[in-house]
């Protein structure tokens, strides 16, 4: 059987009260829609279809650069006249004899292994929906099944009499139909009902009245079929799932103080009896060694954490990696393209960009260190400044094993010190400081011993 998806991202989301189109709203820092996309081309598919319309070109090109490698099929609804009429414009691009597996942009968290057996569920059937049952059932369209028990039809909300909004069972949206079937009953819909829209949800009255077998899927994890129509429930399900992100870190091991405090907006993976401190935030893809120690109010964006490193709190780490063993912060700033060897240690109010810190090597206070690479065992004392920039141009500072920067020096790049040397403290260093010697900059200290303190007057 060849499996076509088409996802319905063309609505505006006027509950939103936002520029952005809804389908482009960030869960997890993602668009809604970017989610939906994921587990779709996880699935074995031979084609996806985008309905895009509402905030259009910015929809496709955002999408089309972060897809890029996927063969993507976009049909424009140039109106927004009800889900049934989005899915009408993707018809002419399904293929013969496939069936369609409807999904929707703003049901971003439905799960591969859902559908999956979903897909399982409705095999032989013309027709299959996905269900779940909710406690609060507001807002949702009601499945009303005959005294069979056979799905007959879908009431939305806005068109349900009272009786049947007690109803708990309610459309995810998400349907398998039979390509053919779509292309033969969508045209039929007609738009009178509360909202003057073409319903998705009336190919089940249609096709139950032609006789055609429907049957319907039951998910039992609300979260996976909840809808975003408002911040309020763009915020709910926010919340939802990075719970089920930190419970599934926490079976892979982690130890995570309070899993209500901690934010993937990625992919972590992590090793044995790493410990997570309050507030964590990752981006990207993140991966712990083993022992791994973060402190509060920290954020990890695209980088790699060697064994038994400890990060302290309040520390910001960017597109950078770590050996076993560093030490990192309080208030700490590694910047893109720093790599610490093992046993590196940045202390305090320390910003690095772009440079290799050496093995076993400090920077603990107060320091800039850009586009420098620094041997092993190296000490840059408190407030040391690469000087990278000349206001054109970045240049390199480059140090070598064991030696030894004094306090408060400025590395005036390009320039380089030789193993083994020491600048004095309050340096200014533009010119190469030879290996094992002590180079300094500094004025001589005087003391005058006629001067005396102004007066006013
Ligand atoms: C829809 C279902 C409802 C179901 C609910 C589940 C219909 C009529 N109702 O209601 O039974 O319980 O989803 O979340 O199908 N869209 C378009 N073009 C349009 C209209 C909508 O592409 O002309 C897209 C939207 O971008 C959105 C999706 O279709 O991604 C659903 O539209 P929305 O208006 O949110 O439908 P609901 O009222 O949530
Ligand atoms: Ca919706």
């Amino acid at each position: 059987m060849k499996l076509n998806v088409v996802i319905l991202a063309a609505g505006k989301g006027s509950r939103m009260k936002s520029k952005l189109p809804k389908v482009l709203q960030p869960l997890a820092k993602k668009p809604l829609l970017s989610h939906v996309l994921k587990t779709s081309l996880a699935l074995s598919t031979t084609k996806v279809v985008v309905v895009y319309g509402h905030g259009g070109e910015e929809v496709k090109s955002l999408i089309s650069k972060e897809f890029s490698s996927a063969p993507l099929v976009w049909a424009e609804q140039k109106e927004q006249l009800g889900t049934g009429h989005a899915v009408l414009q993707a018809v002419e691009y399904l293929e013969e004899d496939s069936k369609t597996l409807i999904l929707y942009g703003d049901v971003p968290l439905i799960s591969k292994t859902s559908l999956e057996s979903f897909i399982d569920n409705t095999t032989g059937i013309p027709c299959g929906i996905l269900t779940v049952n909710l406690p609060d059932p507001t807002g949702y369209g009601r499945i009303i099944r005959d005294d069979a028990g056979a799905v007959v039809e879908i009431v939305e909300e806005k068109d349900a009499d009272n009786t049947q909004k007690q109803i708990k069972e309610v459309n995810t949206g998400i349907m398998l139909v039979d390509s053919g079937l779509l292309k033969k009953y969508l045209p039929q819909l007609k738009n009178q009902n509360a909202q003057g829209e073409y319903y998705l949800t009336d190919m089940v009255k249609v096709t139950s009245q032609n006789n055609v077998d429907i049957n319907a899927t039951t998910i039992s994890d609300p979260m996976e079929v909840e809808g975003v129509n408002d911040k309020k429930q763009l915020a709910n399900l926010e919340r939802l799932y990075q719970q089920y992100q930190a419970k599934k870190l926490m079976i892979d091991g982690a130890t995570i103080v309070d899993p209500a405090r901690v934010d993937i907006r990625g992919e972590v993976t992590v090793g044995e009896d790493c410990f997570i401190d309050i507030n964590a935030i990752f981006e990207g893809n993140v991966t712990l060694g083993n022992n791994v120690v973060i402190g509060p109010n920290c954020q990890l964006i695209n980088c790699h954490i060697g064994d038994n490193t400890v990060i302290k709190a309040n520390s910001i780490i960017e597109d950078s990696t770590t050996g076993v063993s560093c030490d990192i912060g309080p208030y700490a700033r590694v910047r893109p393209g720093t790599r610490l060897e093992s046993k590196a240690k940045i202390g305090n109010f320390v910003e690095t960009k772009k440079s290799v810190i050496g093995e076993g090597s400090k920077v603990n206070h107060l320091s800039y260190v850009g586009d420098a690479e620094i041997g092993k065992d190296v000490n840059i004392g408190a407030g040391t400044i690469t000087c990278n920039y000349d206001g054109v141009n970045k240049s390199k500072t480059i140090i070598g094993d064991n030696a030894f920067i004094g306090s408060n020096s400025s590395l005036v790049a390009p320039v380089e010190v030789g193993e083994e040397a020491t600048i004095g403290a309050g340096s200014t260093i533009g010119k190469n400081a030879p290996a094992g010697q002590l180079t300094m900059t500094r004025a001589k200290q005087l003391t005058l011993s006629n001067w005396k303190r102004p007066t006013k007057k």
